[in-house]
């Protein structure tokens, strides 16, 4: 899979992503020879810049954050379709001269008119940069050629606000020219999902209310907002993660098989799946929700949310968010999928964790069984990607003890490949046009019409609970689990 010519238009280059994801997304995929010898690489941007300028950028991104070693030929090449447009995202002689530029790259590299425009900017730009795109006749590709457009998240606020910003991206481009990303699917752990389930006849007998007793779906993070503030207060953990990865984590357990990997099968059944989502009646017993107050992280006091650059002392956005969910199907009925994430955590760590039901009958003495847990499929996600499975096992020596043992699964022991980075491997998707990794608006709504009624209750409910930073989150979400008889795994 190697990408054909074309030229990647990046509007927002001097944000953060940008430079720690995309710029070094780019040299790694050079690095590794998937990218055409003509690959141009313009930058747009609101900066009194030359072309040099916008190199010196990506230089420095590429040498701070890619994953692949610096080597000087590559980015000699890589260098010399580095160009740079400067203007105002509502200045029509800044869109004139970027649609005369590309046209001057077509001509002297041979880039055939095939354009990616990448918005890595606020969606409050993204009326404007779109309608410049089609002003320009940038988004109309002629015959033989292609043109994408790739949007980032949030996808919009709430449903309503989803539709709106869709209908603007649609008005211009087809939905097969539009790439959602959610660089969660770029995981090679969150695609392993699939493989785990449907490359293998070990686990799909088990993995329905039959045998699974309930699933958890964990992101914690032990990082704050960082300078996000502007972002992130007044759309807090939900919105942020839950909204998006953490259902499409869910979509992809719970799914059923697809006829094929391609984006048509993937999608539909993702979308059957996430229309199946339930949300209990009584949603201040199901959900719960905090921020992080002043505490420890890495043996350094940290400051609380409402301490934080930019965040109002009377906000109510929380960081921490943790939701039951129940999937209406034959496979899933009465099988609660908890969701939680939360910001400034003990530690940094992303899993799914299938737990099985206790065998019916235990032929042996209570005090033997103690310490036995249930069984449990914990997809490792990351840091220390892998999939560990949990069981009961003799614990040796004369008498019938049995104790919980794990077997392990690593990436880095298993395979001598390194894994791409997420955003390495959804933009040669884009380049290349391949879309399954890609939600469609109807996933980005049903997740939506999940979360709203949600959020309509927590916007009635006063700030939400504080938790110490460097701790597992609020209680309630402890009392959460604790109705149902239940634990948070312990991580
Ligand atoms: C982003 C969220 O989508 O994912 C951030 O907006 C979060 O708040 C980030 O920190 C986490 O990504 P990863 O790949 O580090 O788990």
């Amino acid at each position: 899979r190697v990408a054909g010519p074309c030229v990647l238009v990046l509007f927002g280059v001097t944000g953060d992503l940008a430079r720690k994801k995309l710029l070094p997304a780019i040299y790694d995929l050079a690095n590794r020879g998937l990218l055409p010898p003509g690959f141009s690489l313009v930058g747009f941007a609101r900066r009194d810049w030359q072309d040099q300028d916008f190199a010196q950028l990506t230089h420095d991104a590429v040498k701070e954050h890619a994953r692949t070693p610096f080597r000087e030929e590559v980015w000699k090449q890589l260098s010399e379709g580095i160009f740079f447009c400067p203007g105002e995202f509502t200045d029509d002689g800044a869109f004139d001269a970027l649609a005369m530029m590309l046209k001057e790259i077509d001509q002297t590299r041979g880039t055939g008119g095939n354009y990616g425009f990448y918005l890595s900017v606020p969606p409050k730009f993204f009326p404007v940069v779109v309608q410049q795109l089609k002003r320009t006749g940038l988004a109309n590709a002629p015959e033989g050629s292609w043109r994408r457009v790739v949007i980032e998240k949030p996808f919009g606020h709430d449903l309503r606000s989803a539709q709106e910003l869709n209908a603007i991206t649609s008005a211009v481009f087809p939905e097969s020219s539009v790439f959602r990303i959610d660089h969660y699917l770029g995981k090679e752990t969150v695609q392993n999902i699939l493989a785990l389930r449907f490359a293998n006849n070990l686990f799909e007998p088990i993995w329905n209310r039959g045998y699974v007793d309930h699933v958890q779906i964990t992101m914690a993070e032990d990082i704050g907002i960082g300078g996000r503030a502007g972002y992130y207060d007044g759309i807090g953990a939900a919105r942020d993660v839950i909204q998006n990865h953490l259902l499409q984590l869910l979509a992809l357990v719970a799914m059923e098989d697809p006829t094929s990997f391609g984006a048509d099968s993937l999608r539909r059944e993702k979308e059957k799946v996430l229309k199946a989502v339930q949300l209990p009646p009584d949603l201040e017993l199901s959900t719960a929700r905090g921020r992080y107050g002043p505490g420890w992280q890495g043996g350094e006091p940290v400051a609380g949310y409402t301490q934080e650059d930019g965040i109002p002392p009377d906000s109510i956005t929380e960081t921490y968010a943790a939701v039951k969910l129940e999937i209406a199907n034959r496979r899933w009925a009465g099988v609660p999928f908890y969701l939680r994430t939360g910001k400034r955590l003990s530690r940094r760590v992303t899993e799914v964790a299938v737990i099985f039901q206790r065998a019916p009958h235990l032929p042996f003495s209570k005090d033997d069984t103690e310490i036995l847990g249930q069984n449990a499929l914990v997809i490792r996600v990351q840091p220390d990607e892998g999939i560990t499975v949990r069981f009961g096992s003799k614990v040796p020596g004369t008498a019938m003890e049995v104790r919980d043992v794990s077997m392990d699964f690593a990436y880095g022991e298993s395979f001598m490949e390194s894994s791409p980075e997420a955003y390495e491997r959804l933009l040669l998707d884009v380049l290349i046009g391949d879309p399954p990794l890609f939600p469609h608006q109807r996933e980005v709504e049903l997740s939506w019409k999940i979360l709203d009624p949600i959020e309509d209750f927590w916007a009635t409910q006063g700030p939400p609970e504080e938790y110490p930073s460097g701790t597992w989150g609020p209680t309630s979400a402890d009392e959460m689990m604790a109705r149902d008889g239940r634990e948070w795994r312990r991580l």
